[in-house]
This record gives C-alpha cells, structure tokens and sequence, in this order.
C-alpha cells in the first residue's frame, strides 16, 4: 500500500434541517406505502427543509463544525468548493455565499455539478490543488436542498430524496494519513436518465415550462438502477487495483446512498462483507452530493471510521458521473 500521501482530511462536519418526514409520511402524499419505499431502497425517513433553508445554510452549517475539528480559521482558507445541483441561485456560486458566511475573505470559492459524485469530484480537485504546492488549505462541500427540485405528485421520485450537507477541510498530508487514489469519469450519453430540464438555457423559466413540472427532478429508475451498480462497481474495482490492493486490505467502504440494493451489489462485486459497509440511506434517504460526507462524519463520530484505517468512497450520479476515492484515515 501507498505511504506517500499529498493531502489529507483534518476536519468533518455535516448539518441536517430538522424536520424528519417517515414513509408513513409520504403514504399521505402519494399512492405509496411505508413497506414498499423500505424493501425497495432501505430508505425509512429523510430530513426536509424549511422554506427559509437553502443550500448555503446547510452548508455553512456542516463547514463551521469542519472548520472546528481541523482546527483552523475561515480566514486561513485558499480555497472553498461546493459540489451541488440545488445551488441557491443559478449564480453566484453557493460557495460565494458560504464564503461570505464563514467570513473566509482570502479564499477562491466556486461550485461544481456532478450531481451525487459532486463530492467525490471535489475531493479529487483538493488533492490535486494541494498536489500543485500552490494551495494548502480547501474546503469541500457536498450540499443539497434536492427537496426543493422534487414533484411531490410523482411517487417514483418524491419517496427518494432528502436535504443535508456534508463538509471536509483537506490539507497537506501529516506523512501519516491521507488521500491514495482518487477517479472521476462521466458518460453523457445517459444525460436524459437523470435530469431537471427546465430552468436552464435549453428551457428557461416560463409559465409553460412551469405547467408542465419541467423544474423536477426526472428519472427513469430502472435505467439508473442497472447503471448505477455497473458502474459503481467498476469505479470501486478500478480503484482497488490501481492502488495495488484487494477488498481484504480495505476497513471500511462509504458508498453514495441511493439505494441499499445498489450499495449491496457494489459490495459483493468486491467481496466485501456488508459489515464493512457503512449504510445510512435509511435515515436520510439519497441526498445527492451529500450523502458521502453526511456518512463519512458520522461514521467517525461513531468510532467506526478510525485513524489508520483505510476507507473507500464510491459514487454515481446524474450525468451520468463515477467518483471513487480511497484514502487513510
Ligand atoms: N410506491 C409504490 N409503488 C411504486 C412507487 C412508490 N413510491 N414507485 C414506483 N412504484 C411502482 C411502479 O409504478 C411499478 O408498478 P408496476 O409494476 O405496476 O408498473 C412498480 O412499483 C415497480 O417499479 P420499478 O420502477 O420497476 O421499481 P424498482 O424496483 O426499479 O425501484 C427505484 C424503483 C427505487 C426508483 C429504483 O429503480 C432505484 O433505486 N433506481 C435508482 C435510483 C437512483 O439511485 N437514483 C439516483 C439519483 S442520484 C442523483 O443524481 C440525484
């Protein structure tokens, strides 16, 4: 295994709105039932905005509790990413506003849309950055509000989604813990699998666009479905073999959380035991681009992700895009 590292987590934090809607919840909303969201995704609640919440909050929120256990002033950051479909405006970028909330006034703060790999994207770019030798100390967010982009009339989409933030400091490596591999990749042939087509260039905001609900998210499940386990098994198996390892060397694996079917398939597709699969869908639902660092902190603050141990991080999402990560903790 790697022992030369570039760049390492100091810091985590994540921050969820408070109110909690169940899947019995959800049977008064559409035609559903508590027993069918369960055994299809593993999902029992998620955790909802209020109407004053946007993304920024959310994220300042998570960054503020990062910022703490890293030890270092918001002043002291270079640079601030925010990876997010549910920015709080179109622009200027979340991280501006983020920025301008952690008063980090010596910081480059921009955005990124890889959807739920958005962090994994993000993580790739702070090593990368911190690799150059030009910029030592990055804030990454994963962040969204997917609650508010939801049609709460279609029952194939409305029972997934949640609202949370998830945020890493990332800086130089100790010598003793950090970032091993990293892999992004997209494929845009499957744009139309996973989209919100209105509000953008192609269809801008007009009256029409709103009647037809062209500001939800669309999905066609099963497509997503079939690709998602492909290819977050690819991206878990690709990472493991460029690092020289097998699952056995692995401690823990910190999936995005769509779906415990898919997290299941990934982890058999490495031989992975579930033990070693950190699962959280089922408290939060699928947060998107925060569901990896959502679940990274907790699985610390747990005692289950320790120093020393080695973690992989693997996603998939709207693009389609593929983020893997394994790092030492
Ligand atoms: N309640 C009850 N029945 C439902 C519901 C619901 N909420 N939703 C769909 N059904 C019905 C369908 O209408 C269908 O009925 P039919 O057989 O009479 O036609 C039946 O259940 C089966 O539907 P499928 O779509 O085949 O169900 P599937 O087992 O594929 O599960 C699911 C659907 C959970 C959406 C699954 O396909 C999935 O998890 N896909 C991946 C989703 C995902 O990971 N998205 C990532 C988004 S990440 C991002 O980038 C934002």
């Amino acid at each position: 295994m790697q022992d030369k590292y570039d760049s390492m987590i100091t810091g985590l934090g994540f921050a969820v709105p408070e109110k909690i809607l169940t899947n019995a919840d959800l049977e008064k909303i559409v035609d559903t039932t508590e027993e069918w969201i369960r055994t299809r995704t593993g999902m029992s609640e998620r955790h909802v905005a209020d109407e004053n919440t946007a993304t920024s909050d959310l994220s300042t929120e998570a960054a503020k509790k990062a910022l703490a256990e890293a030890k270092l002033d918001a002043k002291d950051l270079d640079v601030i990413i925010v990876a997010t479909v549910t920015p709080d405006t179109p622009f200027p970028s979340t991280g501006c506003y983020v920025q301008k909330n952690l008063g980090a006034v010596n910081a480059a703060a921009f955005d990124i849309s890889a959807a739920c790999s958005g962090f994994l994207y993000g993580l790739t770019m702070a090593d990368n950055l911190i690799k150059s030798g030009a910029y030592k100390n990055i804030l990454v967010i994963g962040a969204e509000t997917l609650t508010k982009i939801t049609d709460w009339t279609d029952r194939s989409t409305c029972v997934l989604f949640g609202d949370g933030a998830g945020a890493a400091v990332v800086q130089p490596s100790d010598g003793e813990s950090g970032i091993i591999k990293t892999l992004i990749k997209s494929d845009g042939r499957l744009t139309d699998l996973l989209i919100m087509p209105g509000g953008g260039s192609r269809i801008p905001a007009t009256h029409e666009s709103i009647d037809q609900r062209l500001h939800y998210i669309k999905m066609e499940g099963q497509d997503v479905f079939k690709h998602a386990v492909k290819a977050m098994g690819g991206a878990a198996v690709d990472t493991l073999k460029a690092a020289g390892i097998t699952s056995k060397e692995l401690t823990l694996m910190i999936p995005h959380q769509a779906n415990v079917r898919i997290i299941q398939a990934t982890a058999k597709r490495i031989k992975l035991p579930m033990e070693q699969v950190y699962i959280n869908v089922d408290k939060y639902g699928n947060t998107s681009a925060a569901s990896i660092p959502i679940a990274l902190t907790e699985a610390k603050e747990k005692g289950i992700l320790k120093k020393g141990d080695y973690c992989l991080l693997v996603s998939f999402g709207g693009g389609f895009t593929i983020g893997a990560v394994l790092f030492k903790y």
